[in-house]
């Protein structure tokens, strides 16, 4: 397995979130609180903080989460909202509105990068940006929790299949074995 090798810097479109084991990124309401009790390795954060130059992320994303920096404030770069209507968002420091095409949005988050990573933190930008061939990498921590409901990271009925190699040693295409138990306390 090639799970804990590290992320690194290097001018990459990431598609990068914290899932749920049935494939939802926040719950219905956008809640978060599922990811309370989920353990990360340690030194993950500060390999993003490191790797990452900018964010982009959706709207309402950035509505949720309400002023607050990624990675609990240990991160200080340009984040990047992408909106239809630009003119009536909070002016934050650091926040940049965009209102332009999903690729020219990339464009100027990667320039913002200055060669390290671009995160994208929206599951409808990043279903965007696929279909344009823009995402290099698609970034997962599976979380251990069955959610039922809420934003799926892939949301496309209708939409194409999408082959993924795996990234790191050994068979791209070989299935990641995870096996989980119901938690009774
Ligand atoms: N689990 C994790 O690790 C993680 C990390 C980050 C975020 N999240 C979650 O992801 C969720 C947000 O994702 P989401 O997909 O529901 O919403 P979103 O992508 O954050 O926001 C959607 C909005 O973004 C704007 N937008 C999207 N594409 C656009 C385009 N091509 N041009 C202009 N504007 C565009 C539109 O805003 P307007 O309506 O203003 O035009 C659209 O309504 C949140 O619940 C957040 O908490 C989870």
């Amino acid at each position: 397995m090639t799970d804990f090798a590290p992320q690194t810097a290097g001018g990459k479109v990431l598609w990068h979130f914290t899932m749920s084991l049935d494939g939802f990124v926040a719950g219905p309401n956008h809640e978060m609180d599922w990811l309370a009790g989920a353990t990360v390795r340690p030194g993950l954060i500060d390999e993003y903080v490191q790797s990452t130059g900018a964010i982009l992320a959706g709207r309402d994303g950035w509505e949720v989460i309400n002023g607050a920096r990624p990675y609990g404030g240990g991160w200080d770069g340009p984040l990047f909202v992408l909106t239809h209507h630009p003119e009536d968002a909070t002016p934050t420091a650091g926040v940049t509105f965009l209102s332009c095409d999903v690729a020219e949005a990339v464009r100027i988050g990667l320039e913002a990068a200055k060669g390290k990573n671009l995160e994208v933190f929206s599951p409808t930008i990043g279903r965007q940006l696929l279909e344009l061939g823009l995402i290099d990498e698609i970034d997962l921590h599976v979380a251990p929790v069955l959610l039922g409901e809420g934003k799926r990271l892939y949301d496309n009925p209708g939409g194409p299949t999408i082959p993924l190699g795996r990234v790191g040693d050994g068979d791209p295409r070989e299935v990641v074995n995870l096996r989980y138990r119901p938690l009774t306390d």
